[in-house]
């Protein structure tokens, strides 16, 4: 599956959303994630995210492997979100902005 990761917290472009055949992004407050038993590895949204937040779990580094498992939660108890809104206001500041993790809001 694709897992949605650190810099997608506080941006929230949801360009990714738009393009997912199954519809399996959750939405939460400031991040969105992927539902792993529902993701069907197309690959497509991976390079329409502009903060690069979307990785292949094969291609995940080390780092981030904590966001396997909070894919796999968050997924659970958002809901569902199929179309693209605006971007979080401060988009633009947060991104690219390390270790955005504490500022998760569930
Ligand atoms: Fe959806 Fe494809 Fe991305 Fe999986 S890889 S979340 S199926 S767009
Ligand atoms: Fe997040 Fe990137 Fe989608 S910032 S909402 S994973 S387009």
């Amino acid at each position: 599956a694709f897992v949605v990761t650190d810099n997608c917290i506080q941006c929230k472009y949801t360009d990714c959303v738009e393009v997912c055949p199954v519809d399996c992004f959750y939405e939460g407050p400031n991040f969105l994630v992927i539902n792993p038993d529902e993701c069907i590895d197309c690959v497509l949204c991976e390079p329409e995210c502009p903060a690069d937040a979307i990785y292949s779990e094969d291609e995940l580094p080390n780092a981030m492997q904590h966001f396997v498992e909070l894919n796999e939660t968050l997924a659970q108890i958002w809901p569902n979100i199929t179309e693209c809104k605006a971007p979080l206001p401060e988009a633009a500041e947060w991104d690219g902005v390390p270790d955005k993790l504490p500022k998760l809001v569930r």
